[in-house]
């Protein structure tokens, strides 16, 4: 039977009641003009209907807004009621509404465009869900998938091997907690197949590089160390690494301390995000 995600998580843990709002607000923050640049590729015009399906806290809604209004409207829906209100808070006139993406309760054949980023591979079946968001399409309307490359790939220009222990200790990590398989972490490149095989035309990809150097702005060394540094490394990937990597890497990722990675001025960031469009046939 399938399970209802509204009560129960999906593959990354998701439900209606989880709560990682300020991950997504540092994250759009400190990746807005890439995420903006993306959203220009569509060339959107005023007057389009567009959704964005997995709205989070609303960051890419409120551009996309401003890219089909006068006249258009952009409507975001997320499961997360705390995510919503996120949305929503100190923004007037916010279109948002909970629901699950893959039941949608709105008319077929009525949209111009959905935007759905870093969200696809939250469901428990992505292929089902992207058919369903694809009917909601008028004939020639798109459907743009975003993703990020799983977690940043380069970020110590300086040490290419305690780099790569790291993103090996990460990816560890995730398969043990949320018992996914090496496959599950290949999201990236897995979206172009899952769009043809949901029968959209026309599919193209674009990858926006995500490219931070020293000195890095406050966005950058926000969500650099609260997101990654702090969320995503710090203890939990103790148990990964050797205890001198993993007093390295503490190190390096301690503002208070000498070897700070944000203060060395070969610091040098990336990251990719890729959008993945297709259009619905007849
Ligand atoms: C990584 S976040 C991305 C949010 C937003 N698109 C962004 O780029 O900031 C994934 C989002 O998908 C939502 N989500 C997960 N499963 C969902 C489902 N079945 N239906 C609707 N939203 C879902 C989560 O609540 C979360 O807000």
């Amino acid at each position: 039977m399938r399970s209802d995600p509204m009560q129960s998580g999906g593959p990354l843990g998701d439900s209606a009641g989880r709560d990682y709002s300020r991950k997504l607000q540092r994250f759009n923050t400190f990746a807005e003009p890439e995420l903006r640049e993306a959203i220009a590729s569509l060339k959107l015009r005023p007057g389009m209907r567009v959704l964005d399906a997995g709205c989070g806290t609303g960051e890419a809604l409120r551009w996309l807004s401003e890219t089909v209004e006068p006249g258009g409207f952009a409507v975001g829906t997320d499961l997360s009621a705390p995510h919503l209100s996120a949305c929503a808070q100190g923004r007037k006139n916010s279109l948002v509404f909970q629901a699950d993406l893959s039941r949608l309760p709105l008319h077929a054949a009525s949209l111009d465009l959905i935007w759905c980023v870093n969200t696809i591979h939250h469901l428990p079946d992505p292929l089902t869900a992207l058919q369903a968001l694809s009917s909601l399409l008028h004939a020639g309307g798109r459907i743009a998938l975003g993703q990020s490359s799983f977690l940043p790939d380069m970020y110590f220009a300086w040490d290419s091997r305690l780099e790569r222990l790291t993103n090996e200790a990460v990816r560890r990590y995730y398969r043990e907690r949320y018992g996914l398989q090496e496959q599950d972490l290949k999201a990236v490149r897995a979206t172009v197949g899952l769009m043809r095989n949901a029968g959209l035309r026309h599919v193209k990809a674009r990858t926006f590089i995500i490219e931070r150097i020293f000195p890095v702005s406050a966005d950058t060394e926000a969500y650099l160390l609260e997101a990654i540094f702090r969320g995503t490394w710090g203890e939990r990937l103790r148990p990964f690494l050797s205890s001198e990597d993993y007093a390295e890497l503490s190190r390096l990722c301690d503002p208070q301390h000498a070897d700070y990675a944000l203060r060395r001025e070969d610091f040098h960031f990336m990251q990719s995000f890729t959008l993945v469009v297709g259009a619905r046939g007849d």
